[in-house]
């Protein structure tokens, strides 16, 4: 099967909890290699547009407030089905649905805040990358 990229991130809430090791260890042990990686902050602005896909449901600005309100690490990420196989690691939306040993059900709090986000399609992972990263950023 084909390499494929995905982009992934780290949440303000899992950041803010010490959780970024335990979960770039989750990833690492899935076999995905690493081209970027950046601690980073974003602006309302930036939010707003990472997420206009959401802008019309009912819990947008506090998706907006949330992802605003402190760090963030973005990732490149690359393996073999790399979208599906991220979305498996993260687990369900909602932490309440999220298999045992997922990311999100090992340390995201409810369906807002959790700690992962990963992209839902591979043209949406390039969408999302070229957003984070130029070409000469990853590795
Ligand atoms: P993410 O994978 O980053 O993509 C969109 C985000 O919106 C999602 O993770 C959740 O954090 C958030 N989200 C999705 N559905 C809901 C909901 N029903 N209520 C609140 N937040 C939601």
């Amino acid at each position: 099967m084909k390499l494929e990229r995905t982009f992934s991130i780290i949440k303000p809430d899992a950041v803010a909890a010490g959780r970024i090791g335990a979960i770039l260890a989750s990833i690492q042990e899935a076999e995905f290699k690493i081209l970027g990686l950046r601690l980073t902050r974003l602006s309302e602005a930036q939010a707003r547009g990472f997420y206009a896909v959401h802008s019309q449901k009912p819990f947008f600005e506090g998706l907006v407030k949330f992802m605003t309100e402190g760090p963030i690490v973005v990732m490149a990420l690359e393996r073999e089905d790399a979208v599906a196989r991220l979305r498996e690691v993260m687990g369900a939306t909602n932490p309440a649905n999220a298999a045992e040993g997922t990311i999100r059900k090992r340390f995201a709090t409810n369906i807002e805040r959790n700690a992962i986000h990963g992209s839902d399609a591979p043209e949406t992972a390039a969408a999302e990358l070229a957003f984070f990263f130029t070409t000469a950023d990853l590795i």
